[in-house]
């Protein structure tokens, strides 16, 4: 027989982001983040091959990287909304863990299963910071895909891209309840 593990099993069926816009500080420092970067290193990942890494982002940082997204955001002739949109998420952030895919070179790991890595630590990072009481929401934007903004704010080399921005802090408010997949619907039993 399984042995359960119902407090675990509870969490992940209630669990729920808090919108960025809704948190305030503080978020956690270093003595609170390092146990959630731990849980959220022990992610699957084919090969042990680490195609990831955390750039923890804080203060001065996220203003800074707000400056850099407007910046960019002019330099690309983007709308007023869409550069105020990259901008606040870093002004108005308690904090944030930028999660970097790091395509390694692995002939037996396709580097899609890289990438699944990447969006699978951002989750662990997510739930693991609500698993510890905080709010936080993964968020990308048009800053998580723009290259002039992952050298110029973060420095990533070639083969580095942003798989997520994760924002923590403290809840303001309860979401409402979002609507959930229905099960039948994306669900297929295969017993033949
Ligand atoms: C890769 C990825 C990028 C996302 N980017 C944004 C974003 O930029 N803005 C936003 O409002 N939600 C974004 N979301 C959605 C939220 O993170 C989240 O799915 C939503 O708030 C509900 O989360 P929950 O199922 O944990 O409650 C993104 C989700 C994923 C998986």
């Amino acid at each position: 027989m399984p042995t359960p593990n119902p407090q675990a099993l509870e969490f992940l069926l209630s669990r729920r982001s808090r919108p960025a816009k809704t948190l305030k500080a503080p978020g956690p420092d270093a003595d609170a983040l390092m146990p959630i970067l731990t849980a959220a290193a022990r992610t699957p990942d084919h090969g042990k091959l680490e195609p990831w890494r955390f750039i923890v982002l804080q203060g001065d940082a996220l203003t800074r990287l707000a400056g850099v997204a407007k910046e960019r955001g002019a330099a690309l002739g983007l709308d007023e909304d869409k550069i105020a949109k990259g901008h606040d998420q870093f002004a108005n952030s308690p904090m944030c863990v930028a999660v970097i895919e790091v395509q390694k070179d692995a002939p037996k790991i396709p580097p899609l299963e890289q990438t699944y890595s990447a969006g699978a630590v951002c989750l662990a990072l997510l739930n693991a910071a609500l698993a510890a009481g905080w709010g936080a929401n993964w968020l990308s934007g048009w800053v998580s895909h723009d290259r002039g903004f992952m050298t110029d704010a973060l420095g990533l080399a070639d083969n580095e891209r942003v798989a997520g921005f994760i924002h923590i802090g403290t809840e303001t408010s309860t979401p409402p309840e979002r609507p959930r997949p229905d099960l039948d619907a994306i669900t297929t039993w295969v017993d033949a």
